[in-house]
Parts: C-alpha cells; structure tokens; sequence
C-alpha cells in the first residue's frame, strides 16, 4: 500500500447499519474438507435466518472461485491468498452490518486465525464442520476424490495436501452424527445465546 493511502470514515457506521437491520454482523465461518457439507448447511442456515427476517450472505468456495478468485488454484500459495481476499471481503459484509456466511475448506490454521484478528470480540464465529474423510470421500459428490485418487487431481485436501483440524472452534458440527435440522438448530441457537440475533 502507498504510504499517500489514507483510511477515509464514512459518516454511517456498522453499528448504525446493525441498528437498522435489528441484529449484529458476524461471519460463520465453516471450514472442512471436501464433501464434509459445508455449503449445504451454510445454505440451511442461511434459509433459516432469511426466514427470521435477517441480512445475510453466503460466499461459497466454487462460486468465488469462478470470479474474484478466478486466477487461483490449489497450491498451498493459492489457497493462502484465496482465504486472505475471502477474509477481507467478509470484513466489508459485516461493517455493512450483515451476517456473512463462508463456505471454504480454508485448511490452514494460521489463515483462519489471520481472518479471525481482522474483526471484533465475537464477530468471527468459527464453525468446524467435522466428517471423516472416509465418509467423505464415499458421498464424493462431485467425484473429486476419485479422481484425486486416481492421480488425475494433485494437491487435494486430505489426499496429497493438508487440511488442519481447529483447535478451538466456536461451533463443532459433526455431519456424520447430526441431522441437518439438529445441525441449523445448534449454530441459530448459538447466534441467539451470543444476541446476535
Ligand atoms: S481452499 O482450500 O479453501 O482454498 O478451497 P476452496 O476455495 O474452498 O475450494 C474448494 C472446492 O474446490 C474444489 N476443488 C478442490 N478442493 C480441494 N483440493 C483440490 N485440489 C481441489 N480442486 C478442486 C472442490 O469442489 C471444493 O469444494 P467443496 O465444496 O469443499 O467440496
């Protein structure tokens, strides 16, 4: 950054859009490997609050990756500057006062926690959607796993690259045991408890 770039307030503040919008601003931010579920339930979750009558949006991997991120790929350099724009750009959804909702497999701790420092006290909610990659790989809904297996797709989280499980989480959400309306359940009833919403 030029040091002659200067940060100009605006006259609105993100509290005065909360107030507006009747609830705080937060990112949920789930992360998983593949196939773990992590854009099924953000979308859950999403219907869930639209339905409440809150403001929300989902950033979801693949679609990011189609445009603003379409010049990356899968090599852990790749995936750093992926999470970097994707933390920034959540940051710009909250100070607009909304709740953001992150579908990315975001493997590497030390990004996670780079994202976490760009917000305030509670607003960055970590959600860890947890699966075994066996499981995983058998729904293999895109039949990614398959293909990285049969060496046609390197670099693939759990397979040949790592994915670096949460230490401390906000949220655990263990697809393989949890329904999906128990899953919804627990992460609205997280954001009531925390007066989120
Ligand atoms: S990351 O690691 O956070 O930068 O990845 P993300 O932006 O979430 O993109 C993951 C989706 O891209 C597809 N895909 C791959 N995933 C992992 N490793 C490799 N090599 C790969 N190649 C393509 C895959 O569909 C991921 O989507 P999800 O929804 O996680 O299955």
């Amino acid at each position: 950054m030029g040091k002659n770039v200067v940060w100009h307030p605006t006259s609105i503040s993100k509290e005065d859009r909360q107030r507006l919008n009747h609830h705080k601003s937060a990112v949920l931010w789930f992360t998983g490997l593949s196939g773990s579920g992590k854009s099924t339930i953000a979308n859950k979750v999403e219907e869930c609050l639209f339905n409440l009558g809150k403001r929300s949006y989902i950033l979801d991997g693949d679609n990011i990756r189609h445009g603003i991120n379409s010049d990356l790929g899968f090599s852990d350099r790749d995936r750093v500057e992926n999470i970097r724009r994707i933390g920034e750009i959540s940051r710009l959804f909250v100070d607009s006062g909304q709740i953001v909702l992150t579908a990315f497999i975001s493997p590497f701790r030390d990004d996670r926690e780079m994202v976490r420092e760009l917000f305030s006290e509670g607003e960055f909610i970590e959600i860890y959607v947890k699966c075994p990659i066996e499981v995983c790989e058998i729904r293999d809904p895109k039949g990614l796993y398959k293909k990285a297996r049969a060496g046609e797709i390197c670099n693939f989280t759990g397979i040949d690259s790592v994915y670096e499980v949460p230490l401390n989480p906000e949220i655990i959400i263990n697809t393989n045991e949890l329904s999906m309306v128990e899953a919804v359940d627990r992460i609205v009833d997280y954001l009531k408890e925390k007066k989120i919403i």
